[in-house]
């Protein structure tokens, strides 16, 4: 008996073994394919990891129009166009962000000879995948817009997308309200097309490479998450502020932002957490792309702390499905298709509006 229950215990130590062997096998091929990933990754692409790898010397970054002249016009028109490559040749990542007071908006059409009417932009030369629409809300902030336009252009063009720049103006001296411009402009941008993700962009950060790629994710995307004015970190995990994107289905699945923040801050907590209340994550681009520089300026006018930001806040799981997309109102004052964006200029009435009876 004693040596029969010996061979069952030797015979479960053997299976024990046979399966701890197989584990971590497993386990090892994962570690080594995890391994060669970062070797491919890095090798990969050849025509883009080389254009890239050259300019990788951030000690030394580039000028954001380098490189737009290699894009041409095919001679002849009725010829068919090729696909976008998937990583664009024309990347050169970092690029050099500075604000020369002699800028003017006709230098910045004069170097833009490709965009069209109302900002619009689509590769001459290759079919992109991509349709990108970025929405900046605005109020008394030409000076940033010029500088904005001046890098989004080409920093928007070497990455081959189809895009649109939409300007979201408030018209009136009433407290402003970020969020509720955005949802503006993603109403009125998808009634002129049916672009495939929506950029949220503030008017004052500024890209710092280009491979930070104006698409949208499986989840709604935070952009700006290393900011020079936050010494190129998050300044707390759940941040969402600055640049965001996300594609038309994310956005209706959460409602959109919220109508009712009016003056500065607490709209891009609300909306980190309809991100999560919607069901999703937040994706990120990687610390080393998502880079933006901010244009120091002092303090708006009509753009107050919002003193309630916090009250809203601690509601917003109870408000989000009434207070969105789904009761957005708004008086469209005027659309110009101007060279180098489209000004949506729009009258969102003002805090403490009498609630209409639903
Ligand atoms: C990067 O640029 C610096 C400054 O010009 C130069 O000294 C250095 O050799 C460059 N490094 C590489 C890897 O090209
Ligand atoms: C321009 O393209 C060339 C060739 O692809 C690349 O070596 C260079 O780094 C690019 N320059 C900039 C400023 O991106
Ligand atoms: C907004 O304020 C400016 C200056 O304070 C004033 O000139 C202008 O008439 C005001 N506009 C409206 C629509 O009230
Ligand atoms: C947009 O249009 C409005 C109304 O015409 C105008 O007051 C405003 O200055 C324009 N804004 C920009 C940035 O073009």
């Amino acid at each position: 008996m004693g040596f029969a229950k010996g061979r069952y215990l030797l015979m479960f130590l053997c299976v024990q073994l046979v399966v701890m062997a197989l584990l971590y096998r497993e386990g090892y091929r994962k570690r080594m394919s995890y391994f060669f990933g970062i070797l491919y990754k890095g090798g990969a692409p050849s025509a883009a990891g080389t254009a890239v790898g050259a300019h990788l010397n951030s000690s030394q970054p580039g000028d954001v129009y380098a490189n737009l002249s290699r894009i041409l016009k095919p001679s002849h028109g009725a010829q068919e166009l090729p696909k976008c490559p998937k990583t664009s040749p024309l990347l050169g990542g970092p690029f050099r962000v500075t604000f020369p007071a002699t800028l003017t908006m006709d230098d910045i059409v004069k170097k833009n000879p490709y965009v069209t009417e109302g900002g619009r932009y689509r590769p001459p030369d290759c079919i992109s995948s991509h349709k990108t629409a970025v929405i900046i809300p605005h109020r008394n902030r030409e000076v940033h817009l010029k500088y904005l336009l001046y890098y989004m252009h080409p920093f928007l063009q070497r990455q081959q997308l189809n895009y649109g720049i939409y300007i979201i103006h408030q018209a009136g001296n009433y407290t402003f309200n970020r969020a509720k411009l955005l949802n503006v402009g993603f109403k009125e941008a998808m009634k002129e097309e049916d672009w495939d993700c929506m950029f949220f962009h503030d008017v004052d950060l500024i890209p710092e490479d280009d491979r930070n790629i104006y698409t949208c994710d499986k989840f709604p995307k935070h952009a700006s998450i290393a900011m020079d004015k936050f010494l190129y970190k998050l300044p707390y995990k759940s941040y969402f502020g600055g640049v965001s994107a996300l594609t038309p289905e994310q956005y209706m699945k959460m409602n959109g932002f919220p109508n009712n923040y009016w003056g500065w801050g607490g709209e891009d907590d609300d909306i980190a957490v309809r991100v999560a209340l919607g069901g999703m994550l937040i994706s990120r681009p990687s610390v080393l792309h998502g880079r933006y520089k901010m244009i120091k300026h002092g303090h708006d006018k009509g753009n107050e702390q919002n003193p309630k930001r916090f009250n809203l806040l601690a509601k917003t799981r109870r408000t989000w499905k009434q207070d969105g997309m789904n009761s957005l109102e708004y008086n469209l004052l005027a659309k110009e298709h101007l060279p180098l964006y489209t000004n949506i200029t729009v009258d969102i009435g003002f805090d403490n509006m009498p609630k209409r009876p639903s």
